[in-house]
């Protein structure tokens, strides 16, 4: 669906109803009934007016991943709550200046971010500008892959979800691209493919890579590198998006797009864990030891070759500012008649009448993200409006200058994040993007003030 005139206006209805899946009828929770959710697309400048209707049985509502654009009102609000049976509509603008990319759209409404996103309800919003228009990339041929897991029971619906699953944040085994399961796609020899990738999942990591083929890695969630950068393989933890460029230069054939196994540690409060877990059947399937097939990429036809780009867009270079915040991320967890867990920003869980960070509007801040999870779990850190750049981790230089919104912070790790905040004034969240571990209270208010 694309912005007509500088309007980009639609009706998202939000529903649990059955679907075609994976050749069985599942009931699943979509936006218009689609799986994934409609591709929106708009440009720098654009409005936006979404009018969401929800006929959930449950509160729901709309964020905007990435997009910086105004956080109160009618915008990308995260504090609103639509009812059951009514009608919202979100208008904002998107700024002239504003970066094309990658961004995404899903429900927002404490405690129930997990499973309304793991039941469905997430999409592509890409920002079409400039960087489209970098001739090698206008050339390449467009593929967008949305990985999302689902965990089904026998009669179609999703299964539900024990204190393991909440404990590691859900996970289900299957495994789609853009709502199929090992879809295959079409690459010409010689072409370029330029991925344009989504981890739609509530909480699964994808460690991807792609048989025979390197990754050119051109764009870090919402907004370009400055050069491509080559690697055999590439990281998305939920929230994340990448932009990378095949080329097609191999042998035809079928190669796959292959899930490495990925250690996201935090097993270790398990043992405990279990015994008073015992008995109940978990979805969680977090011992992926062998490699998992997502998709094929097929040979079809050949095109003219074409050079990888050698300049993207240029990544600013931001002072260093005198402010540094300390963020640290942890979890509890008792035993009393169950169990009961807790997700921590600074030993505290989220309470929207506290604000956790105030910042100067036109300041630049760096926030240290240390991890101190006792189980050692790795956490993706989520800040909405503003995008950052990673500076370190443990005090290692990042090897490049990226433009991010989601990082993931490792067990024992301390990541060192700078975030202009620019634009916009008003209450703004950060979070961890493993779903559960946000509705479980890893969530914290950042009020901007000009
Ligand atoms: Cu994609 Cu606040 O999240
Ligand atoms: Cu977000
Ligand atoms: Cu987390």
């Amino acid at each position: 669906i694309q912005s007509r005139d500088g309007l980009l206006e639609l009706n998202l209805e939000a529903s649990l109803s059955p679907l075609n899946f994976n050749a069985q009828q599942a009931y699943l929770m979509s936006y218009n009934r689609q799986l994934p959710a409609p591709r929106l697309e708009a440009k720098a400048g654009d409005t936006v007016r979404i009018h969401l209707t929800n006929h959930l049985q449950q509160p729901t509502n709309l964020h905007y991943h990435g997009l910086h654009v105004i956080p109160t009102g009618t915008g990308d609000n995260p504090f609103l709550s639509i009812p059951p049976q009514e009608q919202f509509t979100y208008e904002f603008t998107i700024p002239q200046n504003h970066p094309s990319g990658i961004f995404s759209y899903h429900p927002h409404h404490h405690h129930l971010v997990a499973e309304q996103v793991f039941n469905g309800l997430i999409g592509l919003f890409i920002v079409r500008g400039e960087f489209d228009t970098i001739p090698e990339i206008e050339a390449a041929k467009e593929e967008f892959l949305v990985f999302q897991d689902f965990a089904l029971d026998a009669g179609g619906h999703i299964q539900n979800t024990n204190q393991m699953d909440l404990m590691r944040g859900r996970e289900g085994n299957l495994l789609t691209v853009n709502g199929q399961i090992q879809p295959d796609l079409k690459i010409a020899r010689g072409g370029l493919l330029r991925l344009r990738l989504l981890n739609a999942s509530a909480s699964r990591f994808y460690r991807l890579s792609l048989e025979n083929h390197p990754f050119y890695l051109i764009a870090t969630d919402g907004r370009s590198l400055s050069e491509p950068v080559e690697s055999e393989e590439l990281l998305l933890a939920p929230g994340e998006r990448a932009e990378v460029l095949v080329k097609g230069e191999q042998e035809p054939g079928h190669y796959r797009l292959l899930n490495l196994p990925y250690d996201r540690g935090g097993m270790s409060m398990m043992g405990g864990g279990m015994g008073m877990m015992g008995g109940h059947h978990s979805m969680v399937n977090t011992n992926q030891s062998m490699p998992q097939v997502l998709a094929t990429f097929t040979y079809q036809g050949t095109s003219n070759p074409l050079p990888l780009p050698t300049k993207l867009m240029p990544v600013e270079s931001l002072a260093t500012p005198k402010k540094v915040r300390k963020i640290e991320l942890s979890m509890t967890m008792s035993m009393g008649m169950g169990m009961n867990m807790a997700f921590l920003f600074n030993g505290q869980e989220f309470d929207p009448n506290r604000i956790d960070a105030e910042v100067k509007l036109n300041s630049i801040e760096d926030w240290e993200l240390i991890n101190v999870d006792p189980d050692g779990m790795a956490h993706p850190f989520h800040l909405h409006i503003n995008p950052f750049q990673v500076i370190s981790r443990n005090g290692q230089p990042e090897p490049y200058r990226a433009w991010k919104d989601t990082i993931v912070v490792r067990g024992d790790e301390m990541v060192t994040i700078r975030i202009p905040f620019r634009d916009f004034t008003g209450k703004t969240v950060y979070h961890c993007h493993i779903l559960d571990h946000e509705d479980l209270g890893m969530m914290g208010i950042v009020n901007i003030t000009a």
